[in-house]
């Protein structure tokens, strides 16, 4: 039996913030405004003490490898991610990490490379041309890979990624040469809403139809996401031949939860676990079998 956790959009801030005075004419600031006027930040009060929790209650339980699904931070400051990659302990336990649009705020924060220097120990694998993303990693007897579907955009209403043709080129190859096993894709952009229906144009994957295509003739069998903060499980998404789990947010208020996947060859077993504030543990929520072929 090989044991995962996979988390998702923690959101956590730091507390001196490397602001320039260029923030204050992009999309930062939006995003502050969201944090501080709009209540985000009292939605993740807590976000500090539930992941203590969580990665303390990970070790006991044993969880093997950790897929972390995006949205490590608030703004996408460095201040933020290495706070993070401290409270994830990212140093000690091994994992996987994709970014979320969060964490590439900016179009500046997307590519100073902050967010793959700091979570560089959680991307590690086999990839392609020598390129970031997608990459691989090789997990009991499956393979995750992870693709980064999250772009810098310039205009604050715009929360839209994109794996883009050459991401997308090189994950058919990869997908084409891994040795076999199951293979689960790692993003942090939804395949689908909740209910099924397709995120809207400003907040969606521009290309998912493009990844979908690719990843269905390179056999994914399963799509692992987070962005939406509230957890799901979809086994016949419209969007996509395959099973997708969206893990929801770790840590904010009420949607604080976390999925344990354990597998065997290609039956795996998915358990949600959901925080409980007044005895500070997580619970058993949901479970449900998937079958990775
Ligand atoms: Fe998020
Ligand atoms: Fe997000």
């Amino acid at each position: 039996m090989t044991r995962l956790a996979h988390l998702s959009d923690i959101h956590l801030t730091a507390p001196n913030l490397e602001w320039t005075r260029a923030d204050w004419f992009n999309k930062r600031l939006a995003a502050w405004a969201n944090l501080r006027l709009l209540g985000r930040a009292k939605r993740f009060r807590h976000s500090e003490r539930v992941i203590d929790r969580l990665m303390g209650e990970l070790r006991q339980r044993s969880v093997e490898h950790i897929v972390f699904s995006g949205d490590a931070t608030a703004l996408g400051f460095a201040s933020e991610m290495r706070r993070a990659a401290e409270f994830l302990q990212i140093a000690e336990l091994p994992g996987l990490a994709v970014p979320g649009n969060h964490d590439y705020c900016t179009i500046p924060a997307a590519r100073t490379g902050d967010f793959e220097r700091v979570f560089a120990p959680w991307q590690q694998g086999r990839r392609v041309d020598g390129a970031i993303y997608p990459f691989a990693q090789r997990v009991g007897d499956a393979w995750l890979v992870a693709v980064n579907s999250c772009t810098g955009n310039r205009w604050a209403w715009d929360a839209s990624g994109a794996a883009g043709l050459e991401q997308r080129q090189r994950l058919a190859r990869l997908l084409e040469t891994l040795p076999p096993g199951p293979r689960i894709l790692v993003t942090h952009f939804p395949v689908s809403l909740a209910s099924g229906k397709k995120e809207r144009g400003y907040r969606g994957l521009r290309d998912l139809a493009e990844l979908v295509d690719v990843a269905q003739r390179g056999n994914v069998t399963l799509w692992l996401h987070g962005h939406r903060h509230r957890a799901y499980y979809l086994p016949q998404p419209p969007h996509a031949p395959f099973p997708v789990v969206c893990a929801g947010s770790a840590t904010q208020i009420g949607a604080w939860s976390y999925y344990e996947y354990t597998f065997k060859d290609a039956a795996l077993t998915a358990l949600r676990r959901h925080y409980n504030f007044d005895k500070n543990v997580f619970e058993d929520a949901e479970s449900f079998q998937i079958q990775l072929t």
